[in-house]
């Protein structure tokens, strides 16, 4: 019995199947994919065991973590339930999903196990080089020890935090989405940057670690992000004329927008 197995090797799916293998023995991590190749390619590079199909997958892992998209997710469960309830009968299996949207009840209803443990992740694309921010909620059947050991399989991937299932929307939409986002941000500072004369590649490098730079002070200070704006600020200064520009296009109103429409196209999803 492998430790755990993955259903779907894509982007967000190889990311986490990637730092899965840091984290334990890959030896210990199965995976398989509709295109076999991708996983056969996948697992050559980081010597994880590949499953033929995804009924093999869920015969033959404790934890199964479905990364497949939203639009086909109803079909891979139908395919997998009688195997998930057979297995559930002889074992323990944690079902894990990273798919956007769908609720842990969804997953209960399609396997036809009302008590089947399910946790439900919403990562995010820099979980690829071990900075993620993954958002997971859990249904009653997933005990204090499985959710650690699910943690503990994905610590590489970046931080984790738990929530409660009516949040995970809220939360994930925001983690899932914001990289977008803070990649157009700094597309846009250096873009800025090019017109006054910076050239291209040194400008994407300081608008990164600039960015990079002010994420880590939030973090580690723990200060409001507003107080620090203020004391990048001088009176009469540089920066304050920046501000003004921004909050002249309405900055800060467009990014909450782009947070609220993404948030409701996410509950949208059947
Ligand atoms: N991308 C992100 O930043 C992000 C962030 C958070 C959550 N997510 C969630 O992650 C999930 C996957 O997204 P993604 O961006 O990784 O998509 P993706 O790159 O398209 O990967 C999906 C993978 O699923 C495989 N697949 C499709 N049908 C399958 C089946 N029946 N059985 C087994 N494998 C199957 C595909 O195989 P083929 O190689 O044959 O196409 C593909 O490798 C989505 O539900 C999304 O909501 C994504």
């Amino acid at each position: 019995m492998k430790k755990i197995a993955f259903i779907g090797t894509g982007n967000m799916g190889g990311a986490l199947i990637k730092a899965t293998c840091k984290a334990v023995d890959p030896k210990e991590v199965l995976i398989t994919n509709r295109t076999l190749a991708k996983a056969q390619e996948l697992s050559d590079e980081l010597g994880c065991c590949v499953a033929q199909n995804n009924l093999e997958a869920v015969k033959n892992a404790s934890y199964v973590v479905l990364c497949v998209k939203p639009q086909v997710i109803n079909g891979v469960l139908e395919e997998i339930a009688p195997v998930v309830r057979e297995e559930a009968k002889k074992r323990e299996l944690v079902l894990a999903t990273i798919v956007v949207g769908k609720k842990i009840a969804d997953y209960t209803e399609i396997t036809g196990l009302k008590e089947l443990p399910v946790i439900r992740t919403m990562p995010n694309m820099p979980a690829a080089i071990g900075q993620g921010m993954t958002i997971a909620a859990r249904n009653e059947f997933v005990k204090d020890t499985q959710m650690q050991e699910y943690f503990s399989l994905m610590k590489e991937s970046g931080l984790m935090e738990e929530v409660a299932e009516d949040k995970m929307n809220a939360a994930g939409n925001l983690s899932g989405c914001a990289p977008a986002w803070a990649f157009m941000f700094i597309e846009a500072l250096a873009d800025g940057a090019v017109q006054t004369g910076v050239p291209r590649k040194s400008a994407v490098k300081y608008a990164a670690q600039t960015v990079l730079g002010a994420a880590q002070m939030v973090l580690e200070t723990g200060k409001h992000p507003g107080e620090l704006k203020d004391a990048v600020c001088s009176p009469g200064g540089t920066t304050i004329v920046g501000v003004r520009a921004l909050e002249d296009r309405g900055f800060r109103g467009a990014t909450m927008s782009a947070v609220t429409a993404a948030y409701e196209k996410t509950i949208g999803i059947k």
